[in-house]
């Protein structure tokens, strides 16, 4: 019984197919074919081969079909004696839903099957062939800026663009930091380069910003300055709150927003240009206990796939660039893995998409980990986010009672 009732009703199965229960079933009744039933048998028409009417008589008789529906056909069922009237009362309530379930299932089937395939296709676009990737190099204009420049992502993208013979600006908050840097690329790529000193936390930076790049020719902007939480933290319970909301909306917000202000303008004269804003993974989906930051990095997002879709028949691509762990100061990973790539090896991967996805996670072991994600419901990948995350705060918590 239990099974049968897992199974659709036998009037939504195709002819060719294998039903639910294992067995093969008949073709489902093409709409308007009821009509042509004899009243009180099962016409081939409606149901090559299988009699429409025996299981509403069954369910009758065992007292299921009729009371379960609690409608006007179910009454007038039960107020009726012998066999035919029922069966030409139930059957017509029954087929027009069987037959709209089987389409249903059927298109629906078609539709993941066809997302599937093209994902797949894309992916392999992205990943294998990866033809019709922008060049990312001085051919856009001879300069890239790279906000957050001295450390991690940052540095490896300016490593990275220097390599491909662009002159880069490098903006960060230390001096001595942004000089060890700029030599470093200088001698060994052999372009030019330019610091800015600007603490991203404060808001009246701009101006002296916009100062340096004045007259320069940039095709590559690189959003990447960003802080998040020493630890997983209850929104209320983040040491210095008020102070860390202030700071961690300059930084991974008014930041990229600024930023794309004072640049946007020229590559918008030269009619090509190329943004790139290094939001986070944990952007996609809300990530409790990594909430504020979680949030600015949607923001971020959202920002990224609104501007491209503006600015993209100007010749101009904004990706969103959203990683997973990446080994880095930030997310205290010293040891590189297949899962949490060295910065340089994640950047390569990344410059790869540009032109190709509008919206990456940059490097294809990420790119999977986001597909997974995307399978689950929202809310068991918050849950799990949660669980982790609180199990990362108790770890943090633990380590800090032992020093
Ligand atoms: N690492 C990951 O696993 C990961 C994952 C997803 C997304 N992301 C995102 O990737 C970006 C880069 O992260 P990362 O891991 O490479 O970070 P990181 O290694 O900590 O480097 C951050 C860089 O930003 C600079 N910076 C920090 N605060 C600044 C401020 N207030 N003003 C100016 N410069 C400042 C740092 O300079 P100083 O040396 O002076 O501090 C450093 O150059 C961030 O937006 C982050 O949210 C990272």
């Amino acid at each position: 019984m239990a099974t049968r009732e897992r199974c659709r009703p036998r009037g939504a199965q195709a002819a060719s197919s294998t039903g639910a229960c294992g067995r093969s079933q008949p073709a489902p009744p093409l709409p308007g074919a009821r009509g042509r039933a004899a009243p009180g048998r099962a016409g081939p028409a409606a149901l090559p081969g299988y009699p429409v009417a025996e299981r509403p008589l069954r369910q009758s008789r065992r007292g299921g079909g009729g009371r379960r529906d609690g409608c006007g056909a179910a009454v007038a069922g039960r107020a009726q004696s012998g066999r035919g009237s029922l069966r030409s009362m139930v059957a017509p309530a029954a087929l027009p839903a069987a037959g709209l379930f089987y389409w249903v299932g059927a298109l629906g089937a078609l539709y993941a099957a066809a997302l599937a395939s093209y994902r797949l296709l894309a992916g392999l676009r992205v990943w294998v062939l990866s033809s019709g990737a922008a060049a990312v190099g001085p051919a856009l204009g001879a300069w890239a800026v790279v906000t957050g420049a001295t450390d991690g992502i940052g540095k490896a993208y300016a490593q990275e663009l220097a390599r491909r013979g662009m002159k880069v600006v490098l903006v960060s908050r230390s001096k001595e930091k942004l000089d060890q840097v700029s030599t470093e690329i200088r001698e060994k790529y052999k372009v030019e380069t330019k610091v800015i000193v600007a603490d991203f936390g404060e808001r009246e930076i701009y101006n002296g910003i916009k100062a340096g790049l004045e007259g320069l020719e940039i095709g590559v902007l690189v959003n990447n300055v960003g802080m998040s939480y020493a630890y997983p933290e209850y929104f209320l319970d983040i040491p210095e709150l008020e102070k860390t909301i202030d700071k961690m909306v300059n930084i991974n917000i008014t930041s990229v927003c600024e930023m794309t202000r004072l640049v946007l303008p020229g590559m918008l004269e030269r009619s090509k240009g190329i943004i790139l804003n290094i939001a986070s993974a944990s952007g996609m989906c809300p990530t409790p206990l990594l909430t504020l930051y979680s949030a600015t990095k949607a923001f971020v997002d959202y920002f990224s796939q609104g501007l491209h879709a503006e600015y993209k028949s100007k010749g101009i691509i904004v990706q969103s660039v959203l990683p997973y762990y990446v080994a880095t100061k930030m997310s205290k990973i010293r040891k590189p893995t297949l899962d949490k790539p060295s910065p340089e090896r994640y950047v390569r991967a990344a410059l790869g998409t540009v032109g190709l996805q509008s919206r990456t996670n940059g490097y294809l072991p990420h790119a999977l980990m986001g597909w997974i994600v995307s399978l689950l419901p929202t809310s068991t990948a918050i849950n799990l986010i949660m669980k982790t995350n609180k199990q990362i705060r108790a770890r943090y918590f633990k380590k800090m009672k032992e020093k």
